[in-house]
């Protein structure tokens, strides 16, 4: 067999996750202050995958290939290649044409997190060699994915994309792996009723079209993390295999479990209680970072208390009482009390944010 090449999908609109993807690319919000889409490259190097193609959309294109590269640091060989419009996943492998070739190849979705990898799935693909191998998760609302139903062998008998009356709780994880049979069968379908080629709707041809498509049930967690909610719990399910480790100063202050402290860290009067990590440069004082935190570069926390959330880099929380929790706080933002009277909320929010006050 070819060697077998990578195609991470990263366009998109990021819809779901406004505004935080108003100014920047779903993928790169951190997890456990990683983007999103790094753990998907990381895991196609692991699997041997060297050569790499990113699709980019043109609203987000420049900010994707500035934070991922040419992919030397992660050992692998990173193309761009644009896709002028979201016209669906199978639009998307049409796309990359081009760029496939004749290789076998896996598409991952960036916006997607396997805690297993893909090293074992790539090497049944290789040595299997079916036309296209599925991976398969049971969630418990699958009428939000493209679902497939086995027959009594375990093999795939029908994929719909996110049916209305699921037959079965399988939903396809944004992880497939084809031959270049695929790029006959995206032609083959037609858009769906949301205006996309869908990549379920291409399986399903090959499948028609009697070509093997092997189903691959996955054991270790998966997250979509198109969602505010799948962010956090895939910051709390990354959190969680944490290594730890602290640089940084302390003073005064208090870490408790597994925590990560960045260099450049300054911690006064602080308790930290892990799993939490916190981003180079960033000074907290006076303040609680409680479990499933984490907290980019450059952030000020002070007189406040934190747990199970996710700040970028560049925000600060001062002065604030109560706690916050399950909040995904974007960049640079600034969050705090007014001095003076009349007490009253101020607020500089920008469109579709969400806020939750006692
Ligand atoms: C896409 C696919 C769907 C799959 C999901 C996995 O959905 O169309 O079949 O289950 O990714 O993340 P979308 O994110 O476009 O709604």
């Amino acid at each position: 067999m070819e060697p077998v090449k990578g195609l991470i999908l990263s366009g998109g609109k990021g819809t779901r996750l406004r505004p935080i993807t108003h100014t920047s690319a779903k993928q790169l919000v951190p997890v456990a202050n990683k983007p999103v889409l790094f753990y998907g490259i990381e895991s196609m190097a692991a699997a041997g995958i060297i050569e790499i193609g990113i699709i980019i959309a043109p609203e987000t294109g420049d900010e994707i290939r500035a934070a991922a590269g040419d992919g030397s640091r992660f050992g692998v060989a990173i193309s761009y290649i644009e896709q002028d419009a979201p016209l669906g996943l199978a639009h998307a492998v049409l796309t990359a044409e081009r760029f496939i070739g004749s290789s076998p190849f896996v598409m991952y979705l960036g916006d997607n997190l396997l805690r297993d990898g893909i090293s074992e799935l790539v090497d049944a693909f290789r040595s299997e060699a079916p036309d296209a191998l599925i991976l398969l998760t049971s969630v418990p609302d699958p009428e939000h994915y493209g679902v497939a139903e086995l027959d009594g062998g375990g093999r795939v008998a029908r994929l719909v994309e996110k049916p209305k009356q699921p037959k079965s709780d399988l939903a396809l994880v944004g992880v497939y792996m084809f031959t270049t049979a695929v790029f006959e069968a995206a032609r083959a379908i037609s858009p769906s009723w949301r205006g996309e080629l869908e990549i379920t709707d291409a399986i399903q041809h090959l499948l028609d079209t009697g070509l093997r498509v092997d189903p691959h049930v996955v054991r270790g967690w998966w997250k979509d993390t198109g969602q505010v909610q799948d962010m956090l719990d895939a910051n709390r399910l990354i959190l969680e295999d944490l290594a730890e480790r602290v640089e940084g100063e302390l003073h005064d202050s208090r870490i408790e479990g597994r925590v990560v402290i960045e260099p450049g860290v300054r911690l006064e009067r602080a308790t930290v209680r892990g799993p939490a990590v916190i981003g180079a440069g960033s000074r907290i004082t006076d303040a609680y970072i409680g479990p499933y935190t984490a907290i980019g570069d450059d952030v000020e926390i002070a007189r406040a208390e934190i747990e199970h959330s996710i700040v970028m880099s560049g925000s600060s929380l001062i002065d604030l009482e109560g706690r916050i929790e399950a909040s995904l706080i974007g960049r640079n933002v600034r969050v705090g009390r007014s001095p003076g009277l009349p007490k009253a909320y101020r607020f500089v929010v920008g469109d579709n944010a969400e806020i939750a006050i006692l």
